[in-house]
């Protein structure tokens, strides 16, 4: 905070603290001052005094607006420019070297021209703002699994909100020493200010944006866009895109899943590891409260969005959450859905995009059943119930500390991660596909993995409803080709003693009438009984051609009111005509990647076929 404004791109001017050791570091932050032009260079220390500060200084400039402290203490809502809402996939590039190493699920430009477009764009892209440093680790400080970065940003909010998702500041450059290793993460909103220009409440640039990566280097710019993934460098574009790629070279996962943990009424507690396309309910389920009716089983949260996973001594997988906070989408939370998750945001919480009520406080559709009479929407315009709008936007965030959630593990921050028993992969289908199956096996399980598909939502830009396959949730974050990215799976299982079991699941079916037909949320438990069951050698299942499924007598109904046998094998039937289509889809998807798709796959698939 001592720290004078600095008019750091004059070239004598002092671009970093003595303490500042790491002498990469010093390099790459002058290089970028240089480039950047900003007004101030500030180093961030990490600090809750800091914290409080940037928050007030937002508040004061209008890009925050403190809620009433006796409803939400210490939290805030961003409202974004209508156009910045979301990640967005076609402005996400890998640029490899060569152009089939990014594969066809990566946007992809050569490197050398990309980094000419970006030189261009970030020349005095920060003019007028402060370059705020923040050293930050992707996992506990010095964890062996964890690694750390250093994003380098003109955006308050960026930093405050690394400081709830990572851990920052001045004891991550005391881990990283004077030849630590570090992935640079560059950021800008792209909008610099002219001498005496007034900023605007959410500065970002409407005509270009682009958010990329360069996997040989491990360096990520992004620029334009002060939004979530966009922006907080250390989630899905270090943590998951760039991180996958080291992953492949170490011999590791780097993959986007929650990790909970489930502990049976006597023995010993399970691990899983799920993934989720965006927005198909992983908060929730990482935050699962038991139907009481199944009395002494518990849930705790590790993460909700994306899990390292390292091969322990004992021949088992270990995952940490990287992460220390979570983004997580609010339309659709309540007391009903989320309880643990409603009982984190009560302090301390950044919001973005919500609607602001009269007294001060936060609403999101869902999150009473009815609204109240009077808003302000996202986009700080007045609302009422029948203004024929709504009054979040759909993407709407919360972003909190994982320390706040009631759920939390006890071993959350265990440097030597937690051991995995399965791996779940889930999507929103409304049809075709039945609540739950186990694979026969790690590859079977693989194939499993790489065929599943999502209806999308608005967790990205683009359209909403529209079935696409999703490989391991990893379309948009896999950071090389997916056939190589499969393979890396065949292998990661094939070379441990003790694999996780995998398992697929689907809360989303509808009936005729389009009704769901599994209640979802806290009775995802006895999914998840039967699963560590399964696990344990416990529980029954029956062969089918997409492997193992559960029969109505292998769950445990206890307290479930309306799911009756024939209810229960709707949901868990198997309709060959559309798993005709369905394999014609993974046909499609396997062609388009068949440069480097993993024999074995390509096989599943025909025994598959075989076995319909
Ligand atoms: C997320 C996503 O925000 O997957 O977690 O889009
Ligand atoms: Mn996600």
């Amino acid at each position: 905070m001592n720290q004078p404004a600095l008019a750091a791109h004059v070239a004598q001017a002092p671009e970093h603290p003595a303490y500042v050791t790491n002498a990469k570091l010093r390099r790459w932050v002058a290089e970028v001052v240089r480039l950047t032009k900003p007004d101030r260079i500030y180093w961030c220390d990490g600090s809750k005094p800091e914290y409080d500060r940037l928050c007030n200084e937002m508040v004061a400039s209008g890009m925050l607006i403190r809620l009433n402290p006796e409803k939400r203490p210490n939290s805030f809502l961003a409202r974004s420019d209508p156009d910045d809402v979301a990640r967005m996939e076609e402005r996400t590039f890998v640029c490899s070297r060569d152009k089939e190493d990014a594969g066809p699920n990566n946007n992809w430009e050569p490197p050398l021209e990309m980094k000419a477009t970006l030189n261009k764009l970030f020349d005095g892209c920060m003019r007028g703002r402060t370059l705020y440093v923040i050293p930050y680790s992707m996992g506990p400080l010095g964890s062996h699994i964890a690694h750390i970065g250093v994003e380098l940003t003109d955006s308050p909010y960026v930093v405050v909100s690394m400081r709830v998702m990572t851990r920052i500041g001045r004891k991550v450059l005391e881990v990283l020493g004077p030849n630590g290793y570090f992935v640079p993460c560059l950021h800008s909103v792209g909008m610099p200010l002219a001498p005496g220009q007034k900023d605007v409440p959410w500065p970002s640039n409407r005509q270009h944006k682009y958010i990329v990566h360069f996997p040989e280097d491990k360096s990520i710019w992004s620029f334009g866009s002060g939004y979530g993934g966009n922006a907080l460098l250390g989630k899905k574009c270090f943590a998951l895109r760039i991180a996958s790629v080291m992953a492949r070279e170490q011999g590791w996962l780097a993959e986007h899943m929650l990790i909970l943990g489930i502990q049976p009424p006597k023995g010993r507690k399970h691990y899983i590891a799920a993934a989720f396309p965006s927005a198909c309910g992983k908060t929730n389920l990482a935050m699962l409260i038991p139907p009481k009716a199944l009395k002494g089983w518990k849930v705790t949260t590790i993460g909700e969005d994306i899990a390292w996973i390292k091969p322990g001594k004992d021949g088992r997988l270990y995952a940490i959450n990287p992460e220390a906070g979570a983004f997580g989408v609010a339309p659709g939370t309540s007391d009903q859905t989320n309880r643990n998750c409603m009982a984190a945001l009560k302090r301390d919480t950044i919001f973005t995009n919500v609607a602001l009520t009269p007294d001060g406080d936060v609403w999101w559709e869902g999150m009473t059943r009815k609204p109240p009479k009077k808003l302000i929407d996202w986009q700080g315009r007045p609302w009422t119930p029948d203004s024929g709008r709504k009054a979040a936007h759909p993407n709407a965030r919360f972003t909190v500390h994982l320390s706040q959630i009631p759920s939390l593990d006890p071993e959350w921050e265990n440097p030597d991660g937690v051991p995995i028993s399965a791996f779940l992969f889930g999507g929103r289908r409304s049809t075709t596909v039945p609540l739950a199956t186990e694979a026969f096996n790690w590859t079977h399980g693989v194939y499993l993995a790489a065929t599943m598909a999502s209806e999308t939502t608005a967790a990205i830009v683009g359209k909403v409803g529209v079935v696409r396959r999703d490989p391991f949730a990893m379309l948009p974050f896999c950071g090389y080709h997916f056939g190589d990215y499969f393979k890396h799976w065949l292998n990661a299982g094939r070379g441990i003693q003790h694999p996780p079991r995998i398992f697929g699941v689907n809360w989303f079916r509808l009936d005729k009438n389009g009704k769901f037909m599994w209640p979802g949320f806290g009775e995802n438990m006895r999914v998840l009984k039967w699963i560590v069951e399964r696990c344990e050698g416990k529980a029954g299942a029956g062969q089918t051609p997409l492997g193992w499924m559960p029969r109505f007598e292998d769950l445990d109904w206890k307290g479930l009111k309306g799911m009756t046998r024939e209810r229960f094998e709707e949901l868990m039937s198997i309709d060959t005509g559309l798993w005709a289509n369905e394999l014609k889809e993974h046909s499609e998807l396997f062609d388009k990647l068949k440069s480097r798709l993993p024999r074995e796959l390509a096989l599943q698939r025909e025994m598959f076929e075989l076995s319909l």
